[in-house]
């Protein structure tokens, strides 16, 4: 394919229009919108009048002026909408380590006798270590890792939860979620579902594949913003037996009415434990107006078709990298994983061309592909850029080889 090619297929895309509502700096080809999403032009605005009309003249009126207490509730109907839930069943708060303790110790006590946690290796690892903390506080729990190929045949009836990460962070691998959730059913276990690199990427249907439990990040694909609150989901038919081992007074049935015993809230209200974060939450809210009326299933088409361009363009032209990620668009998330031995610092150099993706240890190059914003021309460029950085060996610059705390 052409530039020209590329550039004609962006005057196609329905979805071009959508780039217009976020803040991106010209000539900059942002593809880490799987580690934080681009800033949202309606986020701006919103945050400015929730800090000085909400925060700064409403002051402690505006719980209820402002209905900042609804706001758990109300940024979590609007995510349900994007991952194939019931409003009635997400809530917005905290972050996606700590809904994943509380969904994942709630799964436990629904399943009394059973002790087995079963996950994969390699799976991000805030939910192993969360996992692994768990185990530590409920003694006799047993986390067991199988590579994905084994899962269906370690689902046995000692399992009482099955976790994983339905887009995975490296590789933009996809579980099969409506196949897996149904295959734990079949032994009585629960499926708790990460969907940290799905939701707001991909068509997500929690409902449709009958899962149990689910969490994920606000500030990736849902542009929420550095350390948005994440999100939890509790299927309705669960709501009313599941206990959050976090019993703070904002999940209570009656916070306000100040009593000394816990009794947990209606809903999803019981998954809430301290004060929201409000003006978090606020700035997520505004920056899900970007997905009204979009169709999830153009957004999913346009990501599919960009991660193919991608890797096309690299086999084609980049001999020396290799392909981390499913080459099948069916089996691949939104984002293209490649390897190189030089990982790290050949992102850096692409970085310092304007071209910002990411590196995850040991040897993979990362490119988030918001089908919100990332155009195919920013592909084709990309791609251009990480030529010139491979036959110039540009990497080899010590300044790209300089590790930062954040890679
Ligand atoms: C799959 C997955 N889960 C969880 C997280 C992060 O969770 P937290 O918001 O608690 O930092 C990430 C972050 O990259 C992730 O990729």
């Amino acid at each position: 394919m052409t530039r020209e090619e590329a550039l004609a297929l962006d005057r196609a895309d329905p979805l071009a229009s959508r780039r217009d509502l976020f803040e991106l700096e010209e000539g900059l080809i942002y593809l880490d919108g799987n580690s934080l999403g681009a800033l949202p032009k309606a986020v701006k605005g919103r945050l400015a009048e929730a800090v000085e009309a909400e925060w700064g003249r409403g002051l402690i009126r505006s719980w209820n002026d402002a209905n900042w207490i609804d706001l758990p509730s109300r940024v979590g109907a609007r995510i349900a909408a994007l991952i194939g839930a019931a409003p009635d069943e997400v809530i917005a708060a905290d972050s996606t380590s700590v809904n994943l303790f509380k969904l994942a110790a709630g799964a436990m006590a629904l399943r009394p006798g059973r002790k087995v946690i079963l996950s994969e290796p390699g799976n991000f690892p805030t939910d192993l270590y969360i996992l692994q903390g768990l185990g530590q506080f409920m003694p006799g729990i047993e986390l067991r890792l199988v590579e994905p190929g084994g899962l269906p045949d370690a689902l046995d009836d000692s399992v009482a939860l099955l976790l994983l990460t339905h887009a995975h962070y490296k590789t933009g691998q996809l579980h099969d979620m409506k196949a897996l959730t149904t295959w734990a059913h079949e032994v009585g276990a629960l499926a708790l579902w990460d969907l940290s690199h799905s939701a707001g990427a991909l068509e997500v249907d929690l409902n449709g594949a009958n899962a149990d439990l689910a969490v994920g990040c606000g500030y990736k694909y849902l542009n929420g913003g550095p350390g948005a609150p994440a999100f939890a989901f509790v299927a309705r038919r669960h709501q009313a037996d599941f206990q959050s081992p976090l019993t703070g007074w904002m999940g209570h049935a009656a916070p306000f009415a100040f009593s000394d015993d816990y009794v947990p809230g209606q809903g999803m209200l019981r998954a809430l434990c301290g004060t929201p974060s409000v003006l978090g939450l606020t700035a997520l809210e505004a920056a899900l107006t970007a997905f009204d009326g979009v169709a999830m299933s153009a957004l999913r088409a346009k990501s599919r078709a960009l991660g193919d361009l991608f890797l096309d363009l690299v086999e084609e032209r980049c001999p020396g990298l290799g392909v981390a990620c499913p080459r099948d668009s069916a089996k691949r998330g939104s984002q293209v994983s490649l390897t190189h031995p030089n990982g790290y610092p050949i992102v850096q150099a692409l970085i310092a061309r304007g071209v910002v993706g990411d590196f995850r240890a040991p040897d993979v190059l990362r490119f988030g592909l918001t089908p919100l914003y990332a155009r195919y021309v920013d592909v084709w460029d990309a791609v251009e850029h990480l030529v010139q950085v491979m036959a110039r060996e540009e990497w080899r610059e010590p300044r790209f080889n300089q590790v930062a705390a954040v890679t």
